[in-house]
């Protein structure tokens, strides 16, 4: 006999007759069809089996831009005060964390949005604005978590090409129609590592309607910062602009989950009240309140990503590789094919080194690397030298 989920599955190929409570037939089908086209989420096989498969004690994370320091020493003390307090419910609003943001970015607690990673705060603008008829601009080669959000709320989502690895903002503002509501912005771009210009964003700026909400993601933000040519976007005051930040990168928590968001009090109440009540939980608002006071943590780590992108790029000069100039914690490389990209990936996983094919980017001929430790940007220089 089918299991139950067997029979729900083959439901989700014809109508479903659900029934109304007063007995009239309702067909359905049990997915939308919008949810049925989504593709799932291909993780890697975990680190813990192909070490156990390839006999090897170290695995070398250079696949996820995480900052390979390990969290910071003020986060994990604030966490393990806090971890008695866990058969609690968390900070309702998280009003001490949203404080500590508002203190450093001069804002009110009400133009600050928190949530567990900066993709869920992305999630709830979503939620909180897109209906299935309007439609959503961003490019081609960006951060792909967004277009799978975009596709989950059924919304029709049109991508404009990068222009030589950097985001078009021209293309985008001409994409724009009536039915636009949203566009996205990702500086620096997350796999590209390029940045747009202040003027570049000025001009693009005055050519937005301000019916059209822009996401600006900028979860790269810390290590762009000191760039003068980069639109900080906490340095501009557009109603219409939703800055998205997270402690997942320069901050070394990507694990505990903590993001936020920071836009006029009238979008930023909408998405505070789509939100789940006790997101972000209560280790991951202790952790960022440290983290965010620690700013000796995050300058060892920003030169640690300096020291880091120095020996890789450095080395793919040497070696003659193209590579795009990066603002980041990652370098993008293409890599002439799709074949080339996934023999380097397979063999440098053989050697217990993770990278990023960009297929799923929709830049199948490109990788991306991280930048690690200095030990593990050795290792990686030294693997790469010998099969590239
Ligand atoms: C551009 C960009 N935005 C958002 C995220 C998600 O960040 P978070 O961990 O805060 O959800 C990532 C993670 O890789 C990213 O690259």
């Amino acid at each position: 006999m089918a299991t139950y989920i067997q029979r729900l599955a083959a439901m989700t190929d014809r109508p479903l007759e659900l029934v109304q409570a007063d007995g009239a037939a309702l067909p359905q089908r049990l997915v939308p069809a919008h949810i049925e086209r989504l593709k799932a989420y291909q993780p890697g096989r975990p680190p813990r089996q192909l070490m156990q498969e390839l006999g090897i004690d170290r695995f070398i994370h250079l696949a996820s831009n995480e900052n390979p320091m390990g969290p910071p020493k003020s986060a994990l003390d604030a966490m393990q005060e806090a971890m008695h307090g866990v058969h609690r419910y968390p900070e309702s609003g998280a009003f001490t964390l949203r404080e500590s943001l508002a203190d450093i970015y001069r804002v009110g607690v009400e133009n600050i949005a928190v949530g567990s990673g900066s993709e869920s705060i992305m999630a709830n603008i979503i939620r909180a604005f897109l209906s299935d008829t309007d439609e959503v601009v961003t490019s081609e080669g960006t951060f792909i978590g967004f277009y799978v959000l975009v596709n989950s709320q059924g919304s029709k989502l049109k991508l404009v090409p990068l222009k030589d690895y950097h985001f078009d903002l021209d293309g985008i503002a001409s994409a724009i129609t009536d039915k636009t509501k949203l566009v996205y912005l990702c500086n620096p771009n997350n796999p590209t590592g390029t940045i747009f210009s202040r003027t570049e964003f000025e001009e693009f700026m005055r050519k937005i309607p301000e019916h059209v909400l822009v996401i600006l993601d900028e979860a790269y933000f810390e290590y762009t910062m000191g760039v003068a040519e980069f639109p900080d976007s906490m340095t501009y005051r557009y109603d219409n602009v939703i800055t998205l930040r997270t402690f997942s990168k320069a901050y070394g928590m990507a694990g505990i989950r903590l993001g936020y968001g920071l836009g006029h009090d009238y979008l930023i109440s909408f998405v505070n009240k789509v939100k789940l009540p006790f997101e972000p939980n209560m280790l991951a608002q202790v952790a960022g309140v440290a983290a965010l006071q620690d700013t000796e943590y995050l300058r060892q780590a920003l030169d640690n990503n300096d020291v880091g992108m120095k020996i890789i790029t450095q080395e793919f000069q040497r070696l003659g590789i193209r590579y795009i100039p990066s603002h980041s914690n990652f370098v993008l490389v293409p890599y002439g094919s799709a074949d080339r990209v996934a023999a380097l990936h397979e063999n440098l996983l053989r050697q217990g080194i993770a990278i990023r094919p960009l297929s799923a980017f929709g830049l199948p001929d490109c990788f991306r690397v991280t930048i690690g430790l200095p030990d593990e940007n050795e290792a990686f220089v030294k693997v790469f030298r010998k099969l590239a």
